[in-house]
């Protein structure tokens, strides 16, 4: 008996109870599968229930329905989100999504008015709000969890503003510069960050419910009233763009994919600090764990997921925007693979975030460390360039040259540059005078960098009292 014997033995499924009047028979298994969102869009639930109350109470205030109709369907409603939140709801692939699915429990609850709670919009326009009030939530809490962040690396930065360190370029020592100033650069980028989900959530403030299935309605609904009791701050003004717009989600997953690059930088950090060889920090306990084989080992797990958790948020957004790039207007079924990777980003940006927090707030610098490193590789060999400059004249291009044959010869010798004599000094560029051995320090380096957003502790400390007032 072939696979096709079978289903035309087997009874026909019935035909779906929402749409299926022109259909003789229900889909096939597989088509079922391929076809609902059920599995994941259940997370829309609450969103989906508060678009229907104010749709409802709408059409009743527009006398569209009857106020006893939209008094059931309001408490009809509450009933079915009791029972989704208490976990007595059964969700069915039959039902196919989650507008779906709160429906036909409505009617099974209700009863006739149920059925009435879809006049004058479309699963289109009722997908499009569900998951802009999602994001929307979901933007917020990226504030928040940003905020926090923001908030560790200002402590960290006021706890060493003057503590000294190796900056870098290219991975090779440079400069030397502030512990604070470090910390401070990532609160820049998180600012950036932040604003980035502050601007996104103003753009996708608008209502789309009411767009209906793409040409808007026939019947005197109010717009306005169902955005404004959504929180929105406007009704969108176009309905084809309305149920074809998920450039709100690509924004939230963009900024998400830049903070989570932010995160995987210091992440990186942490990863190149916390190792045998740097040893500027020591991670907490909490935040790292040991090796089965090596007793020794304490490895920053949590720094390295973070690290990696980046390609996975930037691949929700590669793959929306894949999705997207190709749509004709206006809503095709393809859209519906939108959730699952946001649901994805959102969940690991946040997670990210959380435990970007915890190690920030745990880390400890090991000080002497850093500023051991901070005098080693001629980071000072700039202080000593611009001294012949401010002090003697030279053209920088000139300084730049007597520097690095100083710079050689302490690498010969294998000494640093404050152990070079004035004698050695003054053998390359006889001008050379004692005073010199001044800007050679590390902290008279620093504190030279007095320019503003440079690294002198002075500056730094300008910086954070800034932003303390701005998290306050
Ligand atoms: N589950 C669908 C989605 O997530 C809802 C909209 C379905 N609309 C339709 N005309 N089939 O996109």
């Amino acid at each position: 008996m072939s696979a096709d014997d079978t289903t035309q033995t087997a009874a026909p499924a019935a035909a779906n109870a929402m749409w299926g009047g022109r259909f003789e028979r229900g889909p096939d298994a597989i088509m079922q599968a391929i076809n609902a969102s059920i599995g994941f869009d259940q997370r829309l639930y609450a969103q989906d229930i508060a678009g229907s109350r104010a749709h409802a109470a709408m059409l009743a205030a527009q006398g569209i329905l009857t106020s006893k109709d939209a008094e059931a369907i309001r408490e009809g409603l509450l009933t079915v989100l009791s029972e989704i939140e208490a976990g007595n709801f059964e969700f069915r692939v039959e039902q196919e999504d989650i507008h779906m699915a709160v429906e036909s429990r409505l009617t099974e609850i209700i009863g006739e008015a149920g059925k009435r709670l879809h006049t004058g919009r479309s699963r289109n326009d009722q997908v499009a709000v569900d998951f802009r009030l999602w994001v929307r939530a979901q933007c917020d809490a990226a504030i928040a969890g940003l905020t926090a962040l923001m908030q560790a690396f200002v402590a960290q930065a006021e706890a060493g503003a003057d503590w000294v360190m190796p900056g870098f370029t290219h991975l090779q020592t440079a400069q030397p510069v502030t512990w604070g100033h470090h910390m401070m650069a990532y609160v820049e980028m998180l600012a950036r960050d932040r604003s980035r989900f502050e601007d996104a959530r103003r753009r996708m403030n608008e209502c789309p419910l009411g767009a209906a299935a793409l040409a808007g309605t026939s019947f005197p609904i109010d717009r306005h009233a169902t955005a404004a009791a959504l929180g929105f701050d406007r009704p969108t003004a176009n309905s084809l763009d309305s149920v074809s717009d998920r450039d709100f989600a690509l924004e939230f997953l963009s900024a998400s994919a830049i903070c989570a690059m932010h995160l995987s930088r210091f992440a990186e950090e942490l990863v190149i600090w916390s190792s045998a060889q740097f040893r500027f920090v020591r991670l907490s306990d909490k935040w790292t764990t040991g090796s089965s084989i090596m007793p020794q080992k304490k490895n920053p797990d949590a720094a390295e997921l973070l690290r990696a958790k980046m390609g996975r948020i930037l691949g929700a957004t590669v793959a929306l925007f894949t999705v997207m790039k190709g749509l004709p207007l206006t809503y095709s079924k393809d859209m519906q693979e939108d959730k699952e990777q946001v649901f994805d980003a959102a969940d690991t940006l946040m997670l990210g975030l959380a435990a970007m927090t915890g190690m920030v707030s745990d880390m400890q610098a090991v000080t002497g460390n850093l500023r051991a490193a901070a005098a080693s590789g001629f980071s000072t060999a700039t202080d000593l360039a611009d001294w012949l400059v401010r002090e003697l004249g030279l053209p920088f291009r000139e300084a730049h040259h007597v520097t690095g044959t100083l710079v050689g010869m302490a690498e010969k010798r294998g000494c640093d540059l404050p152990e070079l004599s004035l004698e050695d000094m003054q053998s390359v560029y006889a001008g050379i005078r004692a005073d010199i051995f001044d800007v050679l320090g590390v902290d008279n380096s620093v504190n030279s960098r007095k320019s503003y957003g440079g690294t002198s502790p002075d500056q730094v400390r300008v910086q954070i009292a800034r932003w303390k007032a701005v998290l306050a």
